[in-house]
C-alpha cells in the first residue's frame, strides 16, 4: 500500500505531501507519516524551510471522525502538533480545497500559510458534539483575537479566502501549481530570513478587555445554545487562553475535548454526520444511474409552498415557471418572491443586481401550454386528490417526453397520482418542509412504477438545490408525516386533558426541538390539516377528537395560523412570535368539557413521553415496513424537517440512548391507560426483548 504522506527533498526545501482519499483525513497512518517526515526534514542538515501540502481534492479536512471511540494509536494529534511546533526550520502549507478541524489545526501549526482562491477554513468540531481537540482553541484566539476566535470556534461555520485573509488567518492567495506556490514562497523566507513565527508563543491581546468580552459572550451563549454542552465547553477552552500559558491551555482543551467525547451529544451528532451522508445511498440503485438533465422547472400553485419551492432553483439558478389559478394570486405570489428577494439585499446577502438577476428568473403563467419545455414539473396545490388528479392529468398532456412529474403533495398517495397520468414511470413524490426554501430537508417518495433514473435524479437534484434527500415508500405521510401523526395526536390529546399550548411548546423547545408541536402547526396553517381530514371524512375514515376537534374549530373561526396572524396563539402584524391567547385557552376548555375530557396538570416529563414516544414506535413500524431504508435515514428526516434535537440524534438514536426496554416498558403502560393506539410495535418489542439498538442496525 502507497504511503500516505511522503517526503521530496527540491534543493534546501523538504516538501511533506498527505495523500489520504477522499479527504485527506488524519487517520493513524497519517499521523505517524506525518512524525516521520517531519522528523526527517527537521534533521536533514541540507533542509532550511518545509513545505506541507495536499494531493486530491482537499486539504485535510480534520480527524478521522471513523476512528472516534476506538482506541486510540499513538501519536496521537495533539503529540503530532507538538512535534511539529517544536521544529527550528520555517514551515510553510499550501492550502486547496478545505482545511477543517484537525487540518486546520495543522495549518495553524505550520509558520506560514498560503491558499487557493477556492479553499475555506474552519473548525467545525462544534458540530460534532466537540471541541477542537489539537490546538485550536489555544491558536486560533492567538492569531486572530478572542472575539473573532469565539465566532469561529462555536459557530464552526467556514471562512471563504477574502476573510481568512482579513484576519490574517492566511498570508497569501496563490495561483496555479500548489507545489511551485509553496516552494517559491519557501525560497523567499530563506532569501529574506523571515522568522520562525509560532503562535504558540503569543500572547492574546488586551487580556482584559478580552475577559469581559467572554463573560458577556457566554452569558448569550447559555440561552442561545440551551442544553448543548460543545459551545460552552468551546467557550472555557478559548477562555484559558487570556489567564494560562500555552502548555497549560492545551491541558484545559484535552480535558473539555476528553469529555465531550464521551458525552452521548457528541455520539448523536456524529451518529448524524455519517446519516446524512448515507441517506445518498439508495440500496437497490445502481450508483452508476444516469440522471436526467433539469435546466427549467415548473411549479404548480402560487401558495406557502410554491412560493418556497421556487426560490430553491432560483437560488440555484434555474428558471422556474409559476402557473396558478387566476391572475390575482399569481402576481401576490410573485410579489412576496420580490419581497423575499428585497428583504435579503437589504439584510446585506445579495446585491441589488444579484437580487434582480435571481428574481427575474421566476416568472408567472396561467397556462398549461407553456409548460411544454420544462423538464420537472412540480405541483403544490391544495391537498386533494381530486385537485391532483386533475392537475397531473392536466400536465400529462402538455408536459415533453422525460419530464418528471412530481408531487409535494405530504401525505397523499403517489401511486394513486401517477395513476391519472399516462406515464407513471416519470412520477415521483418531492416533498418539501416549510419554509421550503430554508429547512434541509426533501423527502423524495418512490412510487411503485418510478423510473430508477427519475429517482437517480431527484436525489442528485437535492444535493444541487442544497437539501439533503430522503428516499421514503408511499404510505400516509411518508416517513415524516406519518410519524408527526401520533406527535399531533398526542398534543391534541394533552390540550383536551389540561396541558396549556404554551407548556407543551415549552417542554418541547426545552428538549431541544427547534419549535414546539403548537407552534408548528400555527407556521404550517391550520387550513392544510383541516383539508387532510375533510379528505378523511370524506373517505370515511374516522377522525378521532385529539386530531381535529380544536384544530377544526379554529379554523372554522377563521383562526388559520400564523398566515391569518391568529390560530392556537395571536400573532402581531409582521411578527412571528406567538403570544398566548386567552380565547384559545377558554374555548379548548370548553371543547374538552364538550367532550367529556378532564382537564388536570401534567408534568413536563409526561408530555415529553406522550409526544417522543410514538415518533419511536411508528418508526419502528416504518423500519418493519421498509418505508424507510434504515433507522439512521429517519433520523435525518427528523432533524432536517422538523427540527429534532442534532445533539439527540433523532428520534430513533433517542429511543438507543433511553434504552428500548424502558421504552417498551412505559409503551405497555400507555397502553393500558389509552387502549391500542399505543400498541408497541413488533420491532421494538423483537428489539428491546433482543437487547438490541436501532442505529447498530
Ligand atoms: N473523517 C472521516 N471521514 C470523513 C471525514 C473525516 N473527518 N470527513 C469526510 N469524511 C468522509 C465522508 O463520510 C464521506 O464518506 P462516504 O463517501 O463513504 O460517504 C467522504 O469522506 C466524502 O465526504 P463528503 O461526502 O462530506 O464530501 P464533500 O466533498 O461534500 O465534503 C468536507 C467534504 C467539506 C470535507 C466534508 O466531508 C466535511 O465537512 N467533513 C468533516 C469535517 C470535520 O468535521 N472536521 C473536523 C473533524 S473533528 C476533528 O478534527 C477533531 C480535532 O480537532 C482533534
Ligand atoms: P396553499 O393553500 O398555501 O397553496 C396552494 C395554492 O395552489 C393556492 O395558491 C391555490 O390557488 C393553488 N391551486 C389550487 N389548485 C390549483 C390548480 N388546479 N392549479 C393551479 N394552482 C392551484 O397550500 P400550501 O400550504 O402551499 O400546500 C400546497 C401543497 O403542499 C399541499 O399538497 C400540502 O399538503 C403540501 N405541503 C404543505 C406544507 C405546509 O407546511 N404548508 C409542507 C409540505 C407540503
Amino acid at each position: 500500500m502507497n504511503e500516505p504522506v511522503t517526503l521530496t527533498i527540491s534543493g534546501s526545501i523538504a516538501i511533506i505531501n498527505v495523500n489520504n482519499p477522499p479527504v485527506n483525513a488524519l487517520s493513524h497512518s497519517v499521523r505517524r507519516g506525518l512524525v516521520e517526515c517531519f522528523a526527517k526534514a527537521s534533521q536533514d542538515n541540507r533542509i532550511e524551510a518545509i513545505v506541507l501540502y495536499c494531493s486530491g481534492r482537499t486539504y485535510i479536512a480534520g480527524a478521522d471522525i471513523t476512528e472516534f471511540g476506538k482506541p486510540m494509536k499513538q501519536p496521537s494529534l495533539p503529540q503530532v502538533i507538538s512535534i511539529v511546533d517544536s521544529i527550528e526550520k520555517p514551515i510553510i502549507t499550501a492550502i486547496h480545497g478545505t482545511a477543517l478541524g484537525g487540518g486546520c489545526e495543522v495549518a495553524l501549526t505550520c509558520h506560514y500559510r498560503i491558499a487557493d482562491k477556492n479553499a475555506r477554513l474552519g473548525l467545525p468540531e462544534v458540530h460534532l458534539g466537540l471541541l477542537p481537540g489539537a490546538g485550536g482553541t489555544q491558536r486560533l484566539p492567538r492569531l486572530v483575537g478572542i472575539e473573532k476566535a469565539l465566532d469561529l470556534i462555536v459557530s464552526g461555520r467556514k471562512v471563504k479566502l477574502p476573510e481568512a485573509l482579513a484576519i490574517k488567518l492566511i498570508d497569501r492567495v496563490f495561483e496555479g501549481d500548489i507545489v511551485k506556490a509553496g516552494i517559491d514562497f519557501a525560497n523567499e523566507i530563506i532569501s529574506k530570513k523571515l522568522p520562525i513565527r509560532r503562535i504558540s508563543t503569543a500572547a492574546v491581546e488586551q487580556p482584559e478587555a478580552a475577559m469581559e468580552y467572554i463573560e458577556q459572550y457566554r452569558r448569550i451563549s447559555t440561552k442561545k445554545h440551551r442544553g448543548l454542552e460543545a459551545p460552552m465547553a468551546c467557550i472555557s477552552a478559548i477562555e484559558a487562553t487570556i489567564n494560562l500559558p500555552f502548555n497549560e491551555g492545551m491541558r484545559v482543551e484535552r480535558k473539555q475535548f476528553l469529555q465531550c467525547m464521551e458525552s452521548t451529544q457528541s455520539a448523536a451528532q456524529q451518529h448524524m454526520f455519517f446519516a446524512q451522508r448515507q441517506a445518498a445511498n439508495i440500496n437497490d440503485l445502481d450508483k452508476a444511474t444516469p440522471v436526467r438533465a433539469i435546466n427549467k422547472v415548473a411549479i404548480i400553485g402560487a401558495g406557502t409552498m410554491g412560493i418556497g419551492i421556487a426560490l430553491n432553483f432560483s437560488n440555484a439558478n434555474i428558471p422556474v415557471m409559476l402557473l396558478e389559478l387566476n391572475e390575482e394570486i399569481l402576481t401576490n405570489g410573485l410579489d412576496s418572491i420580490s419581497q423575499y428577494y428585497q428583504t435579503q439585499v437589504a439584510k446585506g446577502r445579495l446585491s441589488e443586481q444579484k437580487a434582480k438577476q435571481l428574481c427575474s428568473l421566476i416568472t408567472g403563467t396561467l397556462s398549461y401550454n407553456e409548460l411544454n419545455d420544462v423538464d420537472l414539473v412540480i405541483e403544490a396545490v391544495f391537498e386533494s386528490m381530486n385537485v391532483k388528479q386533475q392537475v397531473f392529468s392536466q400536465l400529462d398532456q402538455v408536459c415533453k417526453q422525460g419530464c418528471i412529474l412530481a408531487s409535494n403533495t405530504s401525505t397523499l398517495d403517489i401511486d394513486e397520482i401517477a395513476a391519472a397520468t399516462k406515464r407513471p414511470q416519470e412520477v415521483i413524490g418531492l416533498h418539501f418542509f416549510s419554509p421550503a426554501h430554508v429547512m434541509k430537508l426533501l423527502e423524495v417518495v418512490r412510487g411503485d412504477k418510478t423510473a430508477n433514473d427519475v429517482l437517480a435524479t431527484a436525489m442528485s437534484l437535492a444535493s444541487e438545490i442544497n437539501k439533503i434527500g430522503v428516499v421514503s415508500g408511499v404510505c400516509d405521510g411518508f416517513i415524516g408525516n406519518r410519524m408527526l401523526k401520533g406527535y399531533g395526536r398526542e398534543a391534541g390529546a394533552l390540550l383536551l386533558e389540561g396541558a396549556k399550548p404554551e407548556q407543551i411548546d415549552r417542554v418541547m423547545v426545552d428538549f431541544g426541538m427547534a419549535m414546539g408541536p403548537i407552534t408548528m402547526s400555527d407556521l404550517a396553517g391550520l387550513d392544510v390539516g383541516y383539508r387532510v381530514r375533510q379528505e378523511r371524512r370524506k373517505r370515511g375514515e374516522f377522525v378521532s377528537n385529539y386530531d381535529g376537534a380544536i384544530s377544526d374549530r379554529l379554523v372554522e373561526d377563521g383562526r388559520l395560523g400564523q398566515k391569518s396572524l391568529k390560530g392556537y396563539y395571536r400573532y402581531q402584524e409582521n411578527s412571528r412570535t406567538p403570544l398566548p391567547d386567552d380565547h384559545v385557552h377558554k374555548l379548548i376548555n370548553q371543547i374538552a368539557t364538550e367532550l367529556g375530557y378532564e382537564q388536570r396538570v401534567i408534568s413536563d416529563e409526561e408530555i415529553v413521553k406522550r409526544l417522543i414516544y410514538p415518533l419511536i414506535n411508528e418508526g419502528a413500524q416504518i423500519l418493519d415496513e421498509a418505508i424507510a431504508q434504515r433507522a439512521s435515514d429517519i433520523n435525518t428526516v427528523w432533524v432536517f424537517g422538523y427540527g429534532f434535537p442534532v445533539h439527540k440524534g433523532g428520534p430513533m438514536f433517542y429511543a438507543d440512548t433511553i434504552g428500548l426496554e424502558n421504552i417498551l416498558h412505559d409503551l405497555k403502560q400507555l397502553q393500558i391507560k389509552y387502549g391500542d393506539i399505543w400498541q408497541p410495535a413488533p420491532l421494538l418489542q423483537k428489539m428491546a426483548l433482543e437487547g438490541k439498538k436501532f442505529c447498530d442496525l
